[in-house]
């Protein structure tokens, strides 16, 4: 004899897999019904067409079906009113992101900046995200580069993210890392043209809005340089850790050093320093070209008393995963630079905070 307390303590054990949280607990349950060795589960999604609705189905089959007795399950997909998703809302309110800017937040905030474009934050941002995520994280991606946006390609991650009663967006889910980015509200091709006021109130709802949920990190792909987003992000998460990211160029980490200077006035910690496109190592000959130059970040981490924390290659398949939506610390784990990646995120867990 199934008993409804069997069902419930299984469907306890499935988690959406956007909001982290199970079933059970976010009020998706809509019914158990028990007819000899059928059980039928109902389960209201959030919105219509979640595109996750297939794995939330795969999910309660499997888990009911372990249960002594159950010959088959059929879920009933449903969705939710407006009046149960205002519900839910409240209910994940104390889960929102202002325990990102609460002074007695724990969630550890990593900001990448660098004082030029195109030295490889994003790539860095990404794979570091993704780097902490296998070493069994819970990691969030906030992709505040608002006019030069890339996160969302880089993870495959262009989808409307669902936004719940009172304004609440949950973040995208990317094999369990949780991504923003100004890439899932528009087009990629549209350029984003907005004036002051409008910038920071995107940001304000990135940084207060979003169900980032139980996360352990938080990390933010700021814009190149000191404008304006980079001072409010300073301003509103002042106890937010900095990682530097720069090239071996001279010019490129001495900019970078401004950016240091700034984090420093507002109290905010430089942790490190990862230098990107280090070097080319030949695949014929092994040998490794320093086709950049080299110096510039052991300098400009002696002048800020910090470490370098990694030096990554110049590798072509990091512009290739990053158009897929592949982080090579993903899909090649084994690579040279995706090993760097890891020996950085591993640095930044271990960096005693
Ligand atoms: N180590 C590397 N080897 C090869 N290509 C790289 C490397 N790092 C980054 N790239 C490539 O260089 C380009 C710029 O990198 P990325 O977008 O990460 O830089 P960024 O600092 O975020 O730039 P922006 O200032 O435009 O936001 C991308 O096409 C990326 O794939
Ligand atoms: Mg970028």
């Amino acid at each position: 004899m199934i008993t409804r307390e069997q069902v419930m303590d299984r469907l306890a054990t499935v988690m959406d897999p956007e909001l982290h949280l199970p079933i059970t607990e976010l009020g998706m349950v809509d019914g158990v019904e028990i007819d000899g060795g059928r059980v039928r589960v109902g389960v209201k999604l959030t919105v219509a067409g979640c595109p996750l609705s297939t794995r939330i189905e795969d999910d309660v089959t499997r888990a009911v079906s372990v249960v002594t007795g159950v010959t088959g399950v059929d879920v009933e997909l449903g969705v939710m009113t407006p009046e149960e998703r205002e519900t839910l809302a409240a209910r994940l309110h104390p889960r929102r992101s202002s325990v990102i800017t609460a002074k007695d937040s724990k969630v550890r905030v990593v900001i990448c900046g660098s004082g030029k474009g195109g030295v490889g934050k994003s790539t860095v941002t990404v794979n570091v995200a993704a780097a902490l995520q296998s070493m069994g994280r819970a990691v969030g991606v906030l992709d505040a580069d608002v006019y030069g946006f890339s996160v969302s390609r880089m993870l495959a991650a262009r989808q409307q993210p669902v936004v719940l009663g009172d304004g609440l967006i949950v973040p995208v889910d990317v094999h369990d890392l949780r991504v923003i980015s100004m890439g899932m509200l528009v087009n990629e091709d549209t350029p984003v043209m907005w004036r002051g006021p409008m910038l920071h109130k995107l940001l304000d709802q990135f940084l207060n809005d979003v169900a980032w949920g139980e996360i352990e990190y938080l990390l933010i792909d700021a814009p190149p340089g000191t404008g304006d987003v980079a001072i409010s992000l300073s301003q509103e998460l002042p106890k937010a850790r900095v990682v530097l990211v720069t090239t071996p160029q001279e010019a490129a980490s001495r900019v970078a050093g401004r950016v240091a200077q700034m984090a420093g006035k507002v109290g905010q910690e430089v942790i490190g320093i990862v230098e990107n496109m280090a070097y080319f190592r030949c695949p014929d000959c092994g040998k490794a070209h320093a086709i950049f130059g080299t110096g510039g970040a052991h300098r400009l981490a002696r002048e800020l008393h910090v470490p370098l924390l990694g030096q990554v290659p110049i590798d072509p398949e990091l512009p290739a995963g990053g158009d897929l939506g592949e982080p090579i610390v993903w899909e090649h784990p084994d690579s040279e630079s995706a090993k760097i990646f890891f020996q950085v995120a591993k640095a930044i867990d271990e960096s005693g905070w």
